[in-house]
């Protein structure tokens, strides 16, 4: 039997019609999935030397299978390589491509085994490297916070909850925070990695196969971890791309929180903050403008991270067991999350390395807002005066200080002694964003010593040398 290009179908004995030529436009895969082309040819190289290991393919052929595939890896990398959707796949393009070198040789490549196991691990592979890649963006990333930190050790900044001035914080403790939330991202993806590194193939397409195969063979020859041990379920789970797509979608959330944060405070209304003009763009009709697309994009570009985790979830909900077609619809989702994120932790890394911080702006804004009432506060409870009190005193000072438009530290000893008796000089101590920071003495706080400690763990971490 034939296509409708006139192509024998590869396992196409039992049709007396060719495939409609609509359908062969509708349920092809090669335009997206031609991507797996470097996984496929790396699997079936594995499966080859193995069917040979196993006395399925003599080593001579074994050889010939992996010599042309290796031609074929060249003319794909190449450009010269001809797709087309009469051949459904990329598996089916490299198998045919191989068979048409060599004959009865190139079809005995596929025994023992069916596509559904092919593209499990071809997709695996693809998602590990992919795993690999996106890791070691994130540690870039690391780094550029992690240098920024050090270059700004001293620098005090207002700190904000509910976008609303708190606390004073060392700008080296706010930049460290995004290592922490990167950090987990990639304990997660580690995690992911650990159950993709799995081998489906062997699995044949649900069952098995009654032929002497060795899996562990392929699994050495792959560097996967393990084997498989449930052929229904391999050849069907695509969990471990929905755990990379979650994990892609929360990173993605985390650096949209960091860009919103970013475009605050480069506003011209804050201007805590200059972003290299090289990641900045222009306005076609305001002259002046110099805008943070760059930020607005990743804030933006999360907005795809979600939705292909949600597409992924959607596609597996309720599949009844085992190999659907509807899986082939994973592929474009999980690409489009490795792509995006490492389009975005590309421009994320030196965009964060050639920030600066307005440190005379800052010096000038940092005295507003009160930021030293809680230390006040919490200086009037270390003199024995009970939490809510405390509290209470402060807030009236507060007070007093906004209606005169002045500084908790501005105001007179004897103006204070009316909110509370027990003022004495000690307490001035608690005032100042700088003494406020540097009195926190808890873990984890922005103390002077303790954001020290955290910068040389970073550094051991990421493997920064040492200046
Ligand atoms: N292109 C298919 C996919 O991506 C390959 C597996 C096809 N298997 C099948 N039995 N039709 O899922």
């Amino acid at each position: 039997m034939s296509d409708a290009a006139g192509q024998p179908k590869a396992w196409g004995g039992v049709f007396r019609e060719p495939t409609d030529a609509r359908v062969e436009a509708f349920s092809e895969s090669v335009s997206f999935d031609r991507r797996l082309a470097d996984d496929d040819i790396d699997g079936s190289i594995a499966h080859a030397r193995m069917l040979a290991t196993c006395g399925l393919m003599t080593v001579q052929e074994a050889d010939q299978v992996a010599q042309v595939l290796e031609e074929i890896r060249g003319e794909i990398r190449a450009g010269r390589f001809e797709f087309t959707a009469a051949k459904e796949d990329i598996h089916l393009h490299i198998e045919s491509a191989l068979t048409a070198r060599l004959g009865d040789t190139g079809r005995k490549l596929h025994t023992a085994r069916s596509r559904n196991d092919q593209v499990a691990t071809d997709l695996r592979l693809h998602c590990r490297r992919a795993i690999d890649r996106l890791d070691a963006g994130l540690a870039e990333l690391q780094r550029s916070f992690l240098g920024f930190a050090e270059r700004e050790q001293d620098l005090v900044i207002p700190g904000y909850t509910h976008l609303r001035r708190a606390q004073p914080v060392l700008a080296a403790h706010q930049l460290l925070a995004w290592c922490e939330k990167l950090q987990r991202d990639r304990d997660r993806l580690a995690d992911c990695r650990r159950r993709t590194n799995v081998l489906p193939l062997g699995s044949g397409a649900l069952a098995g196969t009654s032929l002497p195969i060795d899996r562990d063979h392929v699994r050495d020859s792959l560097g996967f971890d393990a084997v498989a041990s449930n052929s229904l379920d391999a050849a069907s789970d695509r969990d471990f791309a929905c755990e990379l797509a979650f994990v892609a979608a929360l990173t993605g959330v985390h650096l949209s929180q960091w860009a919103e944060e970013w475009i605050i405070y480069s506003t011209h209304e804050f201007g805590f903050l200059q972003l290299p003009e090289g990641f900045c763009t222009g306005s076609s009709i305001m002259p002046q403008k110099i805008n943070p697309d760059v930020l607005e994009l990743v804030r933006g570009k999360s907005a795809r991270l979600i939705g292909n985790l949600q597409a992924l979830l959607v596609l597996l909900k309720g599949l009844p067991t085992a190999y659907n077609r509807d899986l082939q619809e994973d592929k474009e989702q999980i690409f489009d999350s490795i792509d995006t994120l490492e389009a975005v932790l590309g421009v994320a890394a030196p965009l964060v390395a050639g920030t600066r911080f307005d440190r005379e702006r800052l010096a000038a804004t940092i005295v507003g807002g009160h930021l030293d009432a809680t230390s006040l506060m919490e200086g009037l409870i270390s003199q024995g005066v009970p939490q809510r009190t405390a509290h209470e005193i402060v807030g009236k000072l507060v007070r007093r200080a906004m209606t005169r438009g002045v500084a908790l530290a501005d105001l007179a000893d004897q103006e204070i002694s009316q909110d509370y008796a027990g003022w004495n000089a000690a307490l001035r101590g608690a005032l100042g964003p700088s003494r406020a920071v540097e009195r926190m003495q808890s873990f984890g706080s922005t103390a002077p010593a303790a954001v020290a400690d955290q910068i040389a763990v970073w550094r051991r971490r990421l493997g920064v040398a040492s200046a």
